[in-house]
């Protein structure tokens, strides 16, 4: 079957999408994007998504009417055209082509307008969430607004490769004050000795992430702030959160065990409340 994707209003081959030289997104990662979750052809928390969407192109004065131009229907069509059940989307804005000037454009111009999508592989994802991650904490260095879901994602895909390099699925950023930031591509949670479950606030230095929000309305009493490197060391477990990465226990940090060898009864149980959100909003799962 021909895959197929989206570009500006058209639904393509996706081996013949292209998008021109002189596009700002390609140029100087004038973009925004979304990564969306579906499940049973039905899309999972498209609110929470197109919310933070308008926010990240409104925080660039990117001029694009994301209400008037049905974005929800043609990633319907695009899961149809597809023939996926649960898979992934990729949504993504650019400020459009002009000619190379680091000025927006005057007047503006059309923004350049990508959807994909592709299978997850729940098998994969499954086994992970079973047997717990790795990861590695690196230094924040990224750009001081992450909380816009821009392409320009340079430092993450470094810190990235450098985790794949060291055999763990993900880097953790920690600013110069020792704090603790968030993942590559994911929210970092942890749980106390003494049972609170924290997660950093959405203050700024991390992305307001999907899934972390529903997570916070999903498990009562999560405590929002800051956590260092070291407690997040002494903490009784970690997890990340992510439109890919679901709900997923850790249980190595820079080669250090951090709780039980495999992830226990608290984090299991966040997992599968984290599935049972799904299977409510979307009835995918057993
Ligand atoms: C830097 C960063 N933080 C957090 C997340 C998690 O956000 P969400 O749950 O919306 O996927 C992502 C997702 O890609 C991300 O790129």
């Amino acid at each position: 079957m021909t895959r197929i994707s989206y570009l500006n209003g058209e639904f393509i081959d996706h081996d013949k999408a292209f998008v021109h030289i002189e596009d700002r997104g390609f140029q100087f990662a004038d973009a925004v994007y979304e990564g969306i979750a579906f499940f049973n052809g039905k899309i999972l928390d498209l609110g929470p998504h197109m919310v933070r969407l308008k926010r990240s192109l409104s925080e660039l004065s990117i001029q694009f009417d994301v209400e008037g131009s049905n974005l929800e229907a043609a990633m319907e069509k695009l899961i149809a055209r597809n023939d996926l059940s649960e898979g992934f989307i990729y949504l993504q804005i650019s400020r459009g082509r002009a000619p190379r000037n680091y000025a927006f454009p005057n007047p503006p111009v059309k923004p350049t307008v990508v959807l994909t999508v592709s299978p997850l592989d729940m098998k994969a994802i499954q086994e992970r969430q079973k047997n717990g991650v790795k990861i590695i904490l690196v230094e924040e260095n990224r750009w001081s607004r992450p909380d816009i879901k821009s392409t320009s994602l340079l430092g993450n895909i470094l810190a990235k490769e450098a985790a794949w390099q060291a055999d763990a699925y993900e880097a953790v950023y920690v600013d110069r004050d020792g704090f603790v930031t968030e993942g590559t591509s994911s929210n970092i949670w942890m749980i106390t000795r003494d049972d609170i479950l924290l997660t950093r606030k959405t203050d700024g230095a991390i992305l307001a992430g999907v899934t972390r929000g529903s997570m916070m309305k999903a498990v009562s009493g999560v405590e929002q702030r800051r956590f260092t490197r070291e407690e997040l060391l002494a903490a009784k477990a970690a997890f990340l959160t992510g439109t890919t990465t679901f709900v997923m226990p850790v249980v190595q940090i820079d080669g250090e065990k951090i709780g039980d060898e495999k992830p226990g009864p608290l984090l299991e149980k966040l997992v599968k409340i984290y599935a049972d959100y799904i299977k409510a909003e979307t009835g995918f799962g057993g």
